[in-house]
């Protein structure tokens, strides 16, 4: 099976930290797959700019060392590289002074039919001084985007700041806020299920569904990204976005359409109805961990306040939250969210655990009847799993067995799975931002985070410690078993 390629409009990205990590090792790759797919047409190109002095020659033999690191040897060919290496340039510019606007300006195509998308892969701190830049040298005209990474902010009133920034140069509908999560293929597929099938709808509430359960699990540690971690930690890092994102896809009434706003304003309304968590509440509802010392992927590996180098650190490298959305189709049905760093597998999932039968015709030899399940992966061996109960094959009575349908996406389709900025990289340049946060989306999340982040600062405990390679603190057990359910777990 193909996947049928359309072509976008021809477009210049220009990419500020376009010498940085982000750049090389997810910008400049996925674009490659797009060009090498045929997506990419025309004049279109890729202008690199950031303070250092560098030719166009160094950076395109920095780009085809990054290509070579980051694409598999089976997803390349030398002409295919050769190829996109003739649509990336240099340009140093000072991205919050003065110097080298003008050479960017007169190296840009002054034709306002071709998209012209500045890509902000800096800290967050320069999105406001860089787009006034880029307002002030006029190089804004009716097919310009903005692009931004999160953090947005640290809080409400900082993302109020950012947003600020940005919303002072560029219009809301040219602004694209990534979030990364949102191009994964099974979140979009998450979408294609409920929305694409008849089957589960009709189930998809608080009558058929007892509780659902978003984990995302990595193995690495903080990666040298320590500065940024310890001042960010797990709820602001994987909570605010990524994991509320995916509690809004499972979450939100279906939309009129795939239309940006249809989408978003869905999302919006489940973000409106969290249960506040606050100090009231706090200590039942949410558990922080940090990892100690420990052994993940077959190695001892240092604790968290070795790896940052800050021993008295209360930041937390792992949360449990219990959501709760109040509205008529989830009233009473627990969203247990997880996610933390140096776990014992890198796993993202989300499990819809339907209610149990409310009635059984088979004898007690039967054995015990399991609930439904649905289980979409994420990460790492994307599917979806539905467990059943069938009988067990043979003639020796009725047994009965939990199984799952299972569906992998790589056996089903083959091929390479595309990484998530490939999609959003070519819906930015198509102008399309279904997949992206609209401003009131983040605000949102950080109405319902702020609470929970003053309540632990209120109560000053330290958070639970956890061995590295482990699932996190015990507590996080705790927190689902006093509610006689427990976390997924396969075989
Ligand atoms: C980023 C976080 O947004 O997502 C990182 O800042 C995290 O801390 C990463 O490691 C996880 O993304 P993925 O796609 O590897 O699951």
């Amino acid at each position: 099976m193909t996947a049928q390629t359309i072509p976008v409009d021809p477009f210049e990205l220009i990419v500020f930290g376009g010498t940085g990590d982000l750049a090389y090792r997810k910008l400049l790759p996925a674009l490659f797959q797009r060009d090498r797919a045929g997506q990419i047409v025309g004049p279109s190109r890729i202008l690199a700019v950031s303070r250092r002095d560098m030719t166009d020659e160094a950076f395109k033999a920095a780009t085809r060392e990054a290509i070579e690191r980051f694409v598999a040897p089976e997803d390349r060919t030398e002409e295919e590289v050769a190829r996109f290496l003739g649509r990336v340039a240099y340009a140093p510019v000072d991205g919050t002074g003065e110097a080298g606007w003008a050479d960017l300006k007169a190296r840009l195509n002054g034709d306002s039919d071709l998209v012209r998308a500045f890509y902000l892969a800096v800290n967050p701190d320069l999105f406001g001084p860089i787009c006034r830049n880029i307002g002030k040298a006029g190089l804004i005209h009716g097919n310009t985007r903005a692009v931004i990474e999160k953090p947005i902010g640290k809080d409400f009133d900082t993302a109020q700041v950012v947003n600020g920034a940005v919303g002072a140069v560029f219009d809301e509908h040219q602004i694209f806020r990534i979030d990364h999560y949102l191009g994964k293929e099974t979140v979009q597929n998450l979408m294609a299920l409920r929305f694409a099938n008849a089957l589960f709808e009709p189930l998809w509430n608080a009558a058929h569904i007892d509780h659902v359960q978003i984990t995302v699990a990595e193995s690495i540690g903080v990666e040298g990204r320590g500065g940024y971690y310890d001042t960010a930690g797990a709820l602001r890092d994987m909570v605010q976005n990524h994991i509320l994102q995916l509690l809004c896809l499972v979450a939100m009434e279906p939309p009129m359409s795939m239309d940006a706003d249809a989408v978003r304003d869905e999302k919006l309304k489940v973000l409106k109805a969290l249960e506040p968590i606050d100090g009231s509440n706090v200590d039942r509802m949410t558990v922080r961990g940090q990892y100690g010392a420990g052994a993940s992927a077959g190695g001892a590996v240092p604790s968290y306040a070795e790896e940052i180098g800050s021993e008295g650190s209360s930041t937390e490298t792992f949360v449990a939250v219990k959501a709760e959305i109040a509205n008529w189709r989830w009233s009473g049905v627990p969203f247990y969210l997880r996610t933390g760093k140096r776990l014992a597998e890198r796993v993202s999932e989300i499990v819809v655990a339907f209610r149990p039968i409310p009635h059984s015709i088979f004898e007690g030899g039967a054995g015990g009847i399991v609930a439904n399940r649905l289980v979409i992966r994420l990460q790492p061996d994307e599917g979806v799993k539905l467990w059943l109960m069938i009988k067990d094959p043979g003639p020796g009575g009725m047994r009965l067995r939990h199984v799952p349908l299972d569906m992998s996406f790589a056996q089903a389709f083959g091929g390479r799975n595309p990484d998530a900025y490939e999609r959003l990289l070519m819906d930015v340049i198509r102008g399309n931002p279904t997949l992206f946060m609209r401003r009131d989306e983040v605000d949102a999340a950080w109405h319902w985070v702020d609470p929970i982040l003053a309540a632990w600062r209120a109560a000053g405990d330290r958070p639970k410690a956890y061995t590295a390679g482990t699932w996190g603190p015990s507590a996080s057990v705790a927190l689902i078993e006093r509610d006689g359910r427990t976390w997924h777990e396969e075989a």
